[in-house]
């Protein structure tokens, strides 16, 4: 049986700049790229969560949309249940896309209002030919009661336009587990929708998760959902992680000057642990021109001299927690 795991080993995606003809005049246009994700590495065991935190434009979606294929990787491996997608070929990857899934943000513009439900769940099963054609009505409407729409006869051939965000999201759900996938991407999945029904569609996604072996990876500002849905977590900073670990571990006691100010920043996540709230100063450097040294210095504020002086690499810091930070170093003097 084959491995139903997700390996992405320092996945790098950086997007060309093309600011025309004046830095090619001077001679630093080839230089010149966004480094959305910049050697990023991480494992999802089956039915295992693994969630993604940072702060708008770190690069999460990009990680994602580079595992799924949606994006090409500039450099890096990825590999879903034993196979390198990065190796395959278009017809590979159109069989892939059957096998791995994303549920986008928000329910209104994420579903096509001229579909019926079943249209829209169904066409998945029609487009990579799974099941016979007899049956996927019948496959449609068990995903549909899976999901929570029942009975799902009402729902079935209603337009998804008259449908509500809760519901709309639902539908967004079967469609991407209707085939069957081992892997899903949730990206922001319960932002767009009303706090009142954002328990219950974290509960259904983790049920299916628990279910069906689903492996999931979980995009989030959200610390408090990312403790709440994800076994493991990953703090993203300009294009990589900071910090990985257990995310109960991480969160309760973060030791990553940035992941430390994050969630000194969501006080409720942890209401037993008094934590002063950290201001960071400035903004997110630009990715096209990188700090030198730590990528975070230009922010911390615990940001020596040393800090600059070349990037830190991952140190272990507790069980299968590491964190990308000189402060760890044995060699390191802390009066400095
Ligand atoms: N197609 C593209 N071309 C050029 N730059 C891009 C492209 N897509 C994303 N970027 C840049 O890459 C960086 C990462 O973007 P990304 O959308 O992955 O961030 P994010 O972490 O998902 O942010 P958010 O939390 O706002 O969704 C940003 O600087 C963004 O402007
Ligand atoms: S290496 Fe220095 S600048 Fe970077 S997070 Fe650690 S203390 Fe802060
Ligand atoms: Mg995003």
């Amino acid at each position: 049986m084959t491995e139903r795991k997700i390996q992405v080993r320092d996945v790098k995606k950086h997007f060309p700049v093309d600011d025309g003809a004046l830095s090619n005049l001077f001679g630093f246009g080839e230089d010149q790229s966004v480094k959305a994700v910049d050697g990023v590495s991480f494992d999802i065991d089956e039915g295992e969560a693994f969630g993604i935190a940072g702060e708008s434009g770190c690069g999460k979606t990009t990680l994602a949309e580079t595992i799924l294929q949606l994006e090409e990787p500039t450099d890096g491996e990825i590999t879903i249940d034993g196979r390198d997608v990065t190796e395959m070929d278009k017809g590979e990857i159109n069989a892939l896309r059957s096998d791995v899934q994303i549920i986008q943000q928000d329910p209104y513009q994420s579903l096509n209002p001229r579909f019926t439900v079943v249209q829209w769940v169904q066409e998945p099963l029609d487009i990579h030919d799974i099941g016979p054609k007899d049956e996927r009505r019948e496959t449609v409407r068990e995903t549909l009661a899976e999901v929570g729409l029942r009975p799902p006869e009402n729902y079935m051939d209603e337009y998804t336009s008259e449908l509500s965000g809760g519901e709309r999201q639902r539908v967004g759900i079967a469609r991407a587990i209707v085939s069957n996938p081992s892997f899903v991407v949730c990206d922001e999945p319960v932002s767009m929708l009303d706090v009142s029904i954002r328990a219950s569609i974290l509960r259904l996604l983790d049920d299916l998760r628990t279910e069906k072996g689903i492996s999931f990876m979980y995009i989030s500002h959200d610390l408090s959902l990312l403790k709440h849905v994800c076994d493991r977590i990953g703090i993203m900073y300009l294009g990589r992680f900071v910090e990985t670990g257990p995310s109960t571990q991480v969160i309760n006691d973060p030791q990553h000057p940035y992941t430390q100010a994050l969630v000194s920043s969501t006080p409720i996540i942890n209401p037993d642990v008094e934590r002063d709230r950290i201001e960071l100063s400035g903004e997110v450097p630009d990715p096209i021109d990188l700090p030198s040294g730590c990528r975070f210095a230009p922010r911390c504020p615990e940001a020596s001299e040393e800090c600059r002086e070349g990037e830190p690499r991952m140190y272990d810091v507790a069980a299968d927690q590491r964190s990308r930070c000189i402060l760890h170093d044995d060699q390191y003097d802390l009066s400095s």
